[in-house]
C-alpha cells in the first residue's frame, strides 16, 4: 500500500473571510432584475398593448391624469414617446448591468450602452416637458421637483459616461454608469417606495384623493437621493479595508434590498399585475 501521508502533504488554504459587501452587491442586482423586467413587462404590455391596439388616442383609456389631451398632439406624442421608450430604457439599463454581456458579448454592451444613454436623455427631456407644460392635477410643485432632479442627472450624468468610455477609463466609466443608472431608475425606486409605504402603513402622509402629501414629497425626492447616496457608500466601502465599514455598508444594502422586495412585491401585486393581466 502506498503511503501518501510524506509524499503528497494536503495544502491547507488560509480560510478566505466571506465578502458581504459583495454578496449584499449581487443580492441588490437580483433583486432589481426581477423589479425592473416586471416594470418593463407592464409598460409593453399595458401601455404597448394600447397603443397598437388604438394608436394615440388610446392613452386617454389609461389611468394617466393627463393622458391624452385633445388638441395637444406635441404633448400626446411626447407622452407616448416617453412611456413606450421608458421601457425600452429599463430594458436596456438590465442589459448593461448583465456582467455575462459584458464578458461574452460586448459588442451587445456597447450598442445597448448607445442606445441607453441617448433613449435615457429623450425620456427624461419628454418627461421634464410633460411634467412641467400640462397642467398639475394631481400631486404639487414639490414632488415634480424631486421627480425633475432625476431627469436633469439623467442629462448631466449621460456626458459624463461617454467622457470616461472615450477616455477608456474604465473604472472611472464604471461608477458614473452606475450613477446614470440610478438616476434613470429614480422613478422605478419611486413606485416601490410609495406602494411598500401603502402595504406596510395603509398610506400615512398620503392624501390619496390630491396624491399629495409629507410622504409623497419624501418620495420624490428619495427616489433620487437615496439610491445615489447608497451607491457613493458602497463605492467607499469597496476602496476601504475597513472590515467593520464593508460589513455595515453590506447590512444597510441587505436591509434597503429586503425593503426593495416588499415593494416590488406590492406594486406588481397592486398595479402591474393586474394591468398586464387586464
Ligand atoms: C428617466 C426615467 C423615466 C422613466 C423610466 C419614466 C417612466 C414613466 C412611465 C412608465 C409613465 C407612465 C405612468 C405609469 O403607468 O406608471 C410615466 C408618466 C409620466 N412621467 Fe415619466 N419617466 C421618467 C422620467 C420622468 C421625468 C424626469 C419626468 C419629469 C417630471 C416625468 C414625468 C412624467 C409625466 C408628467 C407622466 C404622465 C403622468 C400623467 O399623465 O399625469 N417622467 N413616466
Amino acid at each position: 500500500m502506498t503511503d501518501y501521508t510524506d509524499s503528497a502533504p494536503i495544502e491547507v488554504r488560509p480560510k478566505q473571510p466571506r465578502d458581504w459587501l459583495a454578496l449584499s452587491a449581487k443580492t441588490w442586482f437580483i433583486v432589481t432584475a426581477v423589479g425592473q423586467w416586471l416594470f418593463v413587462a407592464y409598460i409593453l404590455v399595458y401601455f404597448g398593448g394600447k397603443f397598437l391596439s388604438g394608436g394615440i388616442p388610446a392613452f386617454g383609456e389609461t389611468h394617466l391624469p393627463n393622458g391624452f389631451v385633445p388638441g395637444d398632439s406635441f404633448g400626446n406624442m411626447a407622452l407616448v414617446i416617453h412611456i413606450l421608450l421608458a421601457g425600452l430604457i429599463i430594458a436596456a439599463g438590465q442589459i448593461q448591468l448583465m456582467p455575462v454581456v459584458r464578458s461574452r458579448v460586448p459588442r451587445l454592451h456597447r450598442w445597448s450602452g448607445r442606445f441607453y444613454l441617448v433613449a435615457a436623455s429623450v425620456v427624461s427631456i419628454a418627461g421634464l416637458y410633460l411634467g412641467w407644460s400640462r397642467e398639475r392635477l394631481i400631486g404639487s410643485i414639490q414632488q415634480d421637483i424631486g421627480t425633475s432632479l432625476g431627469g436633469v442627472l439623467v442629462l448631466v450624468f449621460m456626458p459624463i459616461v461617454l467622457y470616461y468610455v472615450r477616455k477608456r477609463n474604465f473604472a472611472a466609466h464604471r461608477r458614473w454608469a452606475l450613477r446614470f443608472f440610478m438616476a434613470v431608475s429614480a422613478v422605478w425606486f419611486l413606485r416601490l417606495i410609495i406602494f411598500g409605504w401603502f402595504l406596510i402603513t395603509g398610506g400615512i402622509g398620503i392624501d390619496a384623493k390630491t396624491f399629495s402629501g409629507p410622504f409623497l414629497t419624501f418620495a420624490n425626492f428619495a427616489q433620487v437621493l437615496l439610491p445615489l447616496a447608497v451607491l457613493e457608500l458602497f463605492f467607499r466601502a469597496e476602496r476601504t479595508k475597513s472590515q467593520p465599514y464593508r460589513r455595515a455598508v453590506a447590512s444597510l444594502i441587505f436591509v434597503l434590498t429586503g425593503m426593495m422586495a416588499v415593494g416590488i412585491f406590492a406594486v406588481t401585486a397592486g398595479f402591474w399585475l393586474p394591468a398586464i393581466l387586464a
